[in-house]
């Protein structure tokens, strides 16, 4: 239990640091009198991917514990819930990759997809740590995988 409050503590820690730093603004004088403020954040940092990350990982350990004391859900349900959240993530990620080959490969002309790229990647990244989850709960699986290969030689 010890190890757990010590990478929670972690990714609180993260956290705080991708918050404060969204914060961060810097005043500019443009020309006499005029000032603008600028944000110091580069303009790539569209994506929320330490907000989402660290997020899902806190959600993860918190209902994962309160599931292990007999709290919240039984194992069986809590399991359901993180794969179905999975299934979602993994459709919106897929479907909304798909329009974006549409749009590169056949040149499909979509007004939203601003919105469809910003909806890709968000969904993209929770798809990729849920499945994290779900593989190390799987991990016998694919050491057996190995394993056999190993053995089959
Ligand atoms: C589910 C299958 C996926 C498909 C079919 C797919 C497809 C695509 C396509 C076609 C693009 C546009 C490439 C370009 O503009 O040249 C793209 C961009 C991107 N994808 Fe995916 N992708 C998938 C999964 C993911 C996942 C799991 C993540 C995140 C972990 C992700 C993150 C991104 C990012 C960051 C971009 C660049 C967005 C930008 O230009 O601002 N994708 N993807």
């Amino acid at each position: 239990m010890k190890k757990v409050k010590y990478i929670m503590a972690a990714f609180i820690f993260l956290f705080a640091l991708q918050v404060m730093s969204s914060g961060i603004t810097t005043t500019t004088t443009m020309s006499p009198g005029i000032e603008q403020t600028v944000s110091q954040k580069p303009t790539t940092g569209e994506y929320n991917f330490l907000p989402i990350s660290v997020g899902l990982l806190l959600l993860y350990f918190l209902s994962a514990y309160f599931t292990r004391k007999g709290v919240l859900f039984s194992p069986l349900t809590h399991r359901r819930i993180w794969n179905v959240l999975l299934l979602f993530n993994f459709l919106a990620a897929g479907i909304t990759g798909i329009l974006l080959i549409l749009r590169l490969d056949l040149r499909w002309d979509i007004p939203f997809i601003r919105d469809v790229t910003f909806w890709h990647v968000e969904t993209g990244i929770a798809m990729t740590i849920i499945a994290f989850f779900h593989c190390v709960w799987h991990w016998k699986y694919f050491l057996s995988i190995w394993e056999g290969k190993r053995k089959s030689r």
